[in-house]
């Protein structure tokens, strides 16, 4: 199974899970920046703004095409209770995704919300299916037996819509 793992990270948490992640199950990663450039309180006032609302931010990646991969993972921090705009904008850029089996995670300092939920239906809104979604409060950051079960979830076969009992 081929796997990719698209994240926005600013401050380094969401990178180290995704780098953790991609070590353990031999993914690609893919990380995303904005052309929109932020500052502390940017970032504060306007980008809580926009991640509060669902707005995309411009991304530096014209379009991320997901054809390869069987598995598309996608990572953000919470900003607000919500997933980034960069991560917005990243879901926009998705390409050939239609179909495919998707893992959700978010990383917050105390309390998600509904980001896992959110970015989750977004993935869904682009015809991938998720599979499984986790939320990785800061404490657990560098918790390898809390990382191990978003592992359990990439790695989880998956058969589409068929269930299997
Ligand atoms: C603008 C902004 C809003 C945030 N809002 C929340 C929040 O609602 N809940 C929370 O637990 N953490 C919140 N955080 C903390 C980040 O989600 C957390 O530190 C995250 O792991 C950062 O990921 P990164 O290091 O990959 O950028 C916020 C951080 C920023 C910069």
């Amino acid at each position: 199974m081929r796997t990719v793992i698209i994240y926005h990270s600013d401050s380094g948490h969401t990178k180290a899970v995704a780098e953790y992640l991609a070590r353990q199950t031999g993914a690609d990663l893919i990380r995303v920046t904005s052309t929109f450039p932020y500052t502390s309180l940017s970032r504060a006032v306007t980008g809580v703004r926009r991640a509060l609302s669902g707005t995309p931010d411009p991304i530096e990646h014209r379009e991320i095409d997901v054809a390869g991969y069987d598995c598309v993972v996608v990572g953000s921090p919470v900003w607000a209770g919500h997933p980034t705009p960069v991560i917005n904008g990243a879901i926009d850029r998705l390409r050939n995704c239609q179909g495919k089996a998707a893992v959700a995670f978010v990383t917050c300092c105390l309390v998600s919300g509904g980001a896992t939920g959110i970015l989750s239906e977004r993935l869904k809104a682009r015809g991938l299916q998720v599979k499984g979604s986790m939320a990785v409060h800061g404490s657990e950051i560098t918790d390898f037996t809390c990382l191990n079960r978003l592992v359990t979830i990439i790695n989880r076969p998956w058969y589409g819509d068929i269930k299997v009992y």
